[in-house]
């Protein structure tokens, strides 16, 4: 078996820094996608308040809307708090946004966490809406942390989500594929793992983490001034870490021995975790703030296969240099 290529000679690296540079401008939210993001976040109050006077209902965005991750045609997603309980029962909430010109609503009661889908047709955007599950807005922020570090994070993201989507591996709910956000955390992974490091962990140190400004101490160490510019002695460029990414998870990470811990900032062993005894574990990611959730478990053997051939086919392309193709949308065969 020949050992996968080690390095890009500097025509290709140029090439294909260039290209990335290029498609990341294509795909930055534009300032129209994110008035309207805005905007949206305020109409909704409204509405909201209006309907519900008096119970202090606060809109909240989280998910690549507030991460610094989204393309113009991500959805938004949002969660409300309110003390007043009954409105956790989303149907309710489907009824009332409908009654104000939403339209596609849909309310999915029964789900791990309940929540309501429609499109506003004014705003032209999606909306995946929860009530008081305020979980999600703690890992919006450390993403969003993580991406001000270094200003290599947020293109590198993006452009790997992007292949996500073309090649359609991210899906956790239809397909057994994996989440953005848990392809976000082999990002950041990776990126912690570079020698040197281009991004630190934020969850460690714990005796260093401050308290938020409610008082309570956040699960990681958001002091954004003190990590800026952390990565600087980690000279690589876009291309380079693009290409080592693709090149780590194709063929350097031994997935049956490994868990990928952004918690630790490291590769931790799935024995000592005694996560080689779990279902779907083919592909381990630990869940940054419950360590005992597998993020990965949403692939099983079949589909992780999958996932690690497109992987590998990834690499390939862009170990030549060809962003382009690598990013064709996938065909299903007929
Ligand atoms: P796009 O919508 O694809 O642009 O990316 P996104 O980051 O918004 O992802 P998505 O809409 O799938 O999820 C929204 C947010 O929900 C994520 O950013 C996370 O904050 C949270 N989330 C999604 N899946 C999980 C999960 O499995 N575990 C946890 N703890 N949070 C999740
Ligand atoms: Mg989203």
């Amino acid at each position: 078996k020949t050992m996968p290529k080690k390095f890009l000679n500097p025509v290709e690296e140029g090439k294909l820094s260039g290209d990335m540079r290029e498609l990341y401008d294509r795909i930055l939210p534009t300032k129209d996608s994110d008035e309207r993001r805005a905007r949206f976040v305020q109409k909704l109050e409204r509405i909201l308040n209006q309907q519900w006077p008096g119970n202090d209902i606060k809109v909240h965005v989280f998910g690549s809307s507030g991460n610094m991750l989204c393309t113009n045609d991500s959805d938004v997603d949002i969660c409300i708090t309110t003390p007043l309980k009954i409105l956790e029962r989303v149907c309710l909430l489907a009824n009332a946004l409908a009654d104000h010109g939403m339209e596609r609503v849909v309310c999915v009661q029964h789900a791990k966490v309940p929540i309501v889908k429609f499109w506003d047709p004014e705003l032209q955007l999606a909306c995946d809406m929860n009530v008081n599950n305020t979980l999600a807005l703690e890992n919006t922020r450390m993403i969003k942390t993580y991406v001000e570090i270094d200003e290599r994070v947020r293109p590198l993201a993006m452009i790997v989500k992007q292949w996500t989507k073309r090649r359609i591996l991210n899906d956790a709910a239809l397909g057994g594929t994996l989440s953005s956000y848990t392809w976000i955390c082999l990002i950041l992974n990776f990126l912690q793992t570079r020698n040197p490091p281009v991004l630190p962990s934020l969850h460690k140190k714990p005796h260093e983490l401050r308290a938020g400004s409610d008082g309570r101490r956040a699960g990681f160490n958001d002091d954004l001034e003190r990590f800026r510019g952390f990565g600087k002695p980690n000279t690589e460029t876009l291309g380079e870490l693009l290409f080592n990414f693709f090149r780590r998870y194709a063929y350097d990470l031994d997935y049956e021995k490994w868990v990928i811990s952004v918690r630790d900032g490291r590769l931790i062993s799935k024995e000592g975790k005694k996560w080689h005894l779990m279902q779907n574990n083919r592909l381990c990611v630990e869940e940054p703030f419950n360590t005992n959730r597998n993020l990965g478990n949403t692939a099983d053997d079949t589909s992780f296969r999958g996932i690690h051939l497109e992987i590998r086919r990834a690499f390939d392309l862009v170990k030549e240099a060809k962003l382009a193709n690598c990013l064709e949308q996938y065909e299903f065969p007929a």
